[in-house]
């Protein structure tokens, strides 16, 4: 049985997949859509809401540092990822890298957990988009009717309808065609970038050096709540559970590494990129580099403007212009900021669709889902389905928790992603690699050793959520897709075959 577990797909075989013709993806991007398209998922709730949150809650002006930690993190396991991606350039990310490398049941658990990743992010920025929406209606003196609008805090029942309709709308964008998403993507891209340097570069004029002090706030030991809320690293020591000092920096890490998911998104539009085996390394290396600046600066500028304990947990950036009274720049920040999260919901669900798409191509969920429409060549049935799943999530979840579950689901895949490197450097030596990632094994290793670092600073209950989860997938591979993997039945049926025809697109 372990070793139909572990049965893996042949790259060649992934590759060719995406050649039969009602399978196929439109191949129409380059190195810098995908760059655009990479800073278009980079960079949303985490800068723009998350940074107020974990300077106030964990690690005072020293956010920057978590940015730096967190930015580190994703570096190592980017250079891990762009190999993966340049050798393996088929639909689905982690998921395909896993199955041409660690076999089909760490692919499924990868490509299960990477449902996780990108439908709860959808759904947190969709609820992040709906908070600015709201708050720029209230600078017009509208209000939403209680009970549809955000529920952030409240701890009441209700449904966000802006979050849901947001949703709904990307998801009819995303069925026509991905020239018209990349287009609009670049737009709103623009936009974003522009509020984010605004950020930056007119803020600096109010920083006050005064903010600054404490730069690293002294450890400060937390009232016992409910254990599960802090870190499992706290749990595991049996440490007191504690804000702010080194260890908060560690914590916020964790938290902002929010801020950096996307990049690995790039990575699951492989199979729409003209010349993967160039532009990929180059896409997603670029847009971390881009975000990681970015962000640094920006908590910089922030946490400068305003002393860290008096930073709003809503819309840090555009209050702290107000608190310098500024309102102008804080209208046009959150404006900038509303747009911005659209580009960064899009993209998010988009990936998603393709992991889904991915998996059911290869039979492990159903094949109905990975029949492209035969006009727009999108996968519709996947979009659509997870679309409204997702708008309906959107409506009801609120999205402080939800993101730490993003997190450990993503950095997750990463310690997979980074295994896998290894691995396929020893099993399939002689593929093609148009990026080869530096000092294999000590990069990848340092990969797994960050990421499970930022992996048990994430609060216990995340763990917990998370291993429920997993469990869930466990269910559905041992009694669904194991059985109805296209690899499984390719293998029953060459059984007893003395030489196996060659197969439609077969060289
Ligand atoms: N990195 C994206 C964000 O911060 C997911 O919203």
């Amino acid at each position: 049985m372990s070793s139909t577990l572990f049965r893996t797909k042949r790259v060649e075989q992934s590759i060719l997949d995406t050649e039969e013709p009602e399978h196929a993806l439109k191949k129409s991007l380059s190195a810098l859509d995908l760059t655009v398209f990479g800073v278009g998922v980079i960079i949303g709730t985490g800068i723009f809401v998350l940074t107020g949150t974990v300077a106030k809650n964990n690690a005072g002006p020293a956010v920057a540092l978590a940015f730096v930690t967190a930015g580190v993190a994703c570096a190592l396991a980017a250079l891990c990822y762009a190999e993966f991606a340049s050798t393996v350039p088929v639909a689905g990310s982690a998921y395909t890298f896993s199955y041409a490398s660690l076999g089909e049941l760490p692919a499924w658990i990868i490509g299960w957990d990477l449902v996780l990743e990108f439908a709860l992010g959808t759904a947190v920025v969709a609820v992040g988009w709906s908070g600015y929406i709201q708050s720029l209606m209230d600078n017009a003196g509208w209000e939403m009717p209680a009970g549809l609008g955000s529920r952030e805090g409240t701890g009441e029942f209700g449904f966000d309808i802006l979050a849901a309709a947001l949703v709904l709308v990307l998801t009819c964008i995303l069925v026509v065609g991905m020239k018209l998403s990349a287009r609009i993507t670049s737009l709103v891209v623009a936009i974003k970038v522009i509020v984010v340097l605004t950020v930056i570069v007119a803020g600096a004029f109010f920083i006050d050096g005064d903010n600054y002090d404490p730069f690293v706030p002294e450890t400060q030991t937390v009232e016992a709540g409910s254990s599960l809320q802090a870190p499992l690293i706290q749990l595991m020591f049996g440490w007191a559970p504690s804000n702010y000092g080194v260890m908060g920096i560690f914590t916020a890490a964790s938290v902002v590494f929010f801020a950096f998911i996307g990049f690995d998104v790039v990575a699951t539009a492989a199979e729409e990129t003209r010349n993967p085996q160039r532009d990929m390394p180059r896409g997603i290396l670029g847009s971390l580099l881009i975000c990681t600046t970015l962000y640094v600066a920006v908590s910089i500028v922030v946490t400068g403007m305003q002393h860290y304990t008096d930073l709003s947990v809503d819309a840090p950036l555009a209050d702290a212009f107000k608190a310098t009274g500024h309102p102008w720049f804080a209208g046009f920040i959150s404006f900038g900021a509303a747009v911005g999260l659209t580009t960064v919901c899009m993209i998010l669900l988009l990936g998603q669709t393709r992991v889904f798409f991915a998996m059911s191509r290869d039979g492990l969920l159903p094949r109905f889902f990975s029949r492209v429409h035969p006009r727009f060549r999108t996968p519709h049935r996947p979009t659509i389905l997870l679309g409204v799943v997702i708008a309906v999530l959107a409506g009801f979840t609120p999205l402080t928790e939800l993101a730490a579950l993003v997190n450990i689901g993503t950095l997750f895949a990463f310690v997979v992603v980074a295994i896998g490197v290894i691995i396929l450097r020893r099993t399939r030596p002689d593929l093609h690699r148009a990026f080869r990632t530096p000092w294999v094994p000590v990069i990848p290793v340092l990969s797994v050793c960050a990421s499970l670092w930022l992996m048990i600073n994430l609060p216990t209950e995340t763990w917990v959520r998370f291993a429920i989860w997993m469990a869930a997938g466990f269910l559905v591979y041992f009694f669904y897709s194991r059985f109805h993997s296209r690899l499984a039945r390719h293998e029953e049926t060459t059984v007893g075959e003395v030489m196996r025809r060659p197969r439609r697109g077969e060289r």
